[in-house]
């Protein structure tokens, strides 16, 4: 696989291009001297040149950050920065310019204390649930061009580990439990931001399943299972955005750091993948100079610890040769000139905030999940309606976002905070000010649309009791650097839903969740809508779901479980007390050298989210790829081909007819059985197609799969297997209702 990095299109380098880059040298640089800064040279060639020109000094500046306050000393070089997660100093005598990272998972984060303005997307995991890999594109364009527009240069966002514990608490940031889906929604969400001429991310490089104990568990795992779940899923990101950054994590992983696991940095990202971006770590991911550089970490964040001067000591004394510090300058220097950063700087401008606020609203709108919808209650008919209970989390003034580096700052503060109070604080509950209540009243004029604030189950049965439908908004908040106690929603919502059904014959639940939630009330309401973290817009997507101005399209990318007994663990294993540092001054002093292990056994294996399920034969409460529309669809025709020679696609042909008299798109599923020697869980998804059917439209649909995505991983022999045996292929609405089944024999 070649995995290079940011290939932008050559029209996209104008020669007006080249002559601004050379303007801003000083006048010694500003010369044929400067060759490199010809964009008609390949990115390669012009870092190598760059690197012929560096003094020692120059080369290890690019190797580290300025620091960051509680995660490393902070250099004075810092002042330059733009206010982000990370500032990398430039060179100006050769016409490099700083690196101004800023974290940026579903908008630009900081905007708030940095007195600027940020969209804020529906969170990763909802995107995910759009499977539409254009919304996927649209969604890191308006990242890349709100980061340019506020002066970045880097994007720290691209999460995609596998939700194989869905209490990690940073699962809204990521893109669900399916490998390809994750991978293909992370690889079109960084296109889109490096399109913008930024450099794309993306991380955390690899199992960092848990955030408890982060900085020191130590994930074991067999390599046959990481190739196939949590490693494809970056595999399939980088293969398909080219991000030119990997940010490796904080947790151990068989035995060493992620950010010094030769196994994972050099022979399976740099070589297997053909990586020819730069590694860098995750904020205090570092901890040692030769053994990491060796190992294939190509810079430090947020300090110099280990790649300032210990670095410069190391190659000094001969402990890390330099050439291996030139091929970490030479990942970073080609990384920048491939995405653009070098030829086309960003400038400081407004940003484009009712843009921003439909491309928000609109992937909300693919995003929102239709779990439950007894007798077609939804889409009301506002017509009809005479009154209205709306109840529970804030959903008077807000909806809730995901808290810690992902968080986006909402524009004048908090919702349920006094105004004017622009930053955010570290896990603060922060309600971004889209007003459920005020949507739906403006879409039921007539209608006496009143509000319970949720917090006095018995009032609020009182109010639902008095209206035609009552709507309950709930929400599970999840935040970096804790997980989930449970799949529960918080605060005794699901008391309050209990009480609101039992008074009203008409409940809907509308979920603002970060993963899966348990729903002990589930047969008690007539509609349930997984809004997820739904954005600047959310309260507007919501509405046009619920009145049916959207038809909902969206699949769940993450397994509903009936109980939590039913996970592959009881719990998540919580570090030892000497494996932490909360709330300790100066604690980086304490993890840089390495926090004591602590262990957790991904024992399930291959069996990750539905594999799971289905292996186990347990029923679930929604399964994965689960989702209902307003229109009805059927499946039939279904062919399957070999196209070309042994190894090649296989190519699916079906139809769909929409036999409903409404317009819609549906996500039609394609996943195959392996032959039986492959000993691999009950089914995999290979591959979907949306496709969108107006009233008792028929159309067939061809989806061609890929072979690698019906390949095995034989750990032996470190390498991919496309096993000879039969292959069945599976098509329809949802992991567990897959009318068409075909096999067909593979050679
Ligand atoms: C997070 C990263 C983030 C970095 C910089 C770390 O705590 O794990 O995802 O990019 O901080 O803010």
């Amino acid at each position: 696989m070649d995995s290079t990095p940011c290939l932008r299109p050559k029209t996209l380098v104008a020669f007006s291009i080249l002559a601004l880059s050379v303007a801003l040298l000083p006048a010694s640089a500003q010369s044929d001297q400067v060759p490199w800064m010809n964009p008609s040279l390949s990115p390669d060639e012009r870092a190598t040149m760059v690197v012929k020109e560096m003094t020692i000094d120059e080369k290890v500046s690019l190797l580290h950050g300025t620091g960051m306050k509680d995660l490393s000393p902070i250099s004075p070089l810092a002042r330059d920065s733009n206010g982000g997660a990370g500032y990398v100093v430039g060179i100006p005598r050769l016409g490099i310019p700083a690196i101004q990272m800023s974290d940026a998972a579903y908008g630009v984060r900081s905007s708030g204390e940095n007195g600027r303005y940020s969209t804020a997307l529906p969170s990763n995991l909802g995107a995910a649930a759009s499977w539409d890999l254009d919304a996927g594109y649209e969604y890191g364009a308006l990242i890349g061009r709100e980061l340019r527009a506020q002066g970045y240069n880097m994007s720290l966002g691209g999460g995609v580990n596998l939700a194989r514990e869905p209490r990690n608490g940073r699962t809204f940031e990521y893109m669900g439990e399916d490998p390809i889906l994750a991978g293909r929604m992370i690889g079109s969400v960084i296109r889109g931001t490096q399109a913008q001429h930024v450099i794309g991310d993306i991380k955390h490089y690899a199992l960092n399943d848990q955030e408890s104990g982060r900085n020191a568990v130590n994930v074991h795992i067999d390599k046959r299972s990481m190739r196939e779940s949590d490693l494809l899923a970056f595999e399939v990101g980088i293969r398909e955005g080219h991000p030119a950054a990997v940010m490796c994590s904080y947790n151990r992983v068989n035995g060493d750091y992620a950010c010094e696991n030769r196994y994972l940095l050099t022979d399976v990202l740099k070589k297997d993948w053909n990586f020819k971006g730069f590694v860098l770590s995750d904020w205090q991911g570092t901890h040692s100079a030769a053994k990491a550089s060796a190992a294939g970490l190509d810079h430090e964040e947020p300090g110099e610890i280990f790649f300032g001067g210990t670095m410069k000591e190391a190659v000094q004394s001969g402990r890390v040769p330099m050439a291996e510090v030139d091929e970490h300058v030479h990942r970073i220097l080609r990384s920048m000139f491939a995405c653009g950063v070098i030829d086309d700087p960003p400038q400081k401008s407004v940003v484009d905030v009712v843009g921003g606020f439909e491309v928000s609203r609109n992937i909300a709108e693919h995003s929102i999940v239709l779990l439950s919808n007894k007798n077609s209650q939804l889409p009301l008919d506002a017509s009809k309606l005479h009154s209205i209970a709306v109840i529970g989390a804030h959903a008077d003034v807000g909806m809730i976002s995901g808290a810690g580096s992902a968080q986006v700052d909402p524009p004048g503060g908090n919702a349920i905070m006094p105004p004017g109070k622009g930053g955010t604080k570290w896990q603060d509950h922060i309600w971004f000010p889209t007003s459920p209540l005020k949507t739906i009243r403006a879409k039921t004029p007539a209608a006496k649309v009143q509000f319970d604030p949720g917090t006095d189950s018995s009032s609020a049965a009182a109010l639902a009791k008095s209206a035609d439908v009552a709507i309950v908004f709930s929400y599970q908040w999840e935040s970096e650097e804790m997980d989930l106690d449970s799949l529960s929603l918080p605060e005794h919502q699901d008391d309050l839903i209990a009480a609101v059904a039992a008074a009203n014959p008409h409940p809907i639940v509308v979920l603002e969740t970060g993963s899966s939630v348990t729903m002990p009330w589930a047969g008690q309401v007539s509609g349930i809508l997984e809004a997820w973290y739904a954005g600047s817009q959310g309260a507007e997507a919501v509405a046009n779901v619920i009145f049916g101005d959207v038809n909902p399209s969206a699949k769940l990318p993450i397994t509903f479980p009936r109980s939590e007994a039913d996970l592959p663990h009881r719990g998540i294993v919580k570090p030892p007390h000497e494996s932490t540092t909360h709330g300790e001054p100066d604690a980086w002093k304490k993890i840089a050298p390495g926090l004591p292990a602590f262990q957790t056994a991904y024992d399930e294996g291959l069996k990750v989210g539905y594999k799971w399920y289905d292996a186990e034969k347990k029923e679930v409460l929604f399964p994965f790829g689960y989702g209902l529309s307003y229109s009805t669809y059927s499946y039939s025709g279904f062919r399957v081909t070999p196209v070309g020679p042994p190894g090649g696609n296989v190519r699916l042909n079906f139809t769909v007819t929409n036999t409903s008299n409404r317009a819609g798109v549906e996500i039609a599923e394609v996943y195959a059985a392996l032959p039986a020697a492959a000993a691999e869980p009950p089914k995999r998804l290979v591959g979907w197609s949306r496709v969108k059917l107006n009233p008792a439209e028929s159309k067939e649909v061809v989806v061609e799969i890929d072979p690698r995505y019906l390949s095995i991983f034989n750990a032996d022999r470190n390498t991919w297997q496309l096993l000879p045996g039969d292959y069945t292929f599976l098509v329809g609405g949802s992991s567990r209702n897959l009318p068409l089944k075909e096999s067909v024999s593979l050679k």
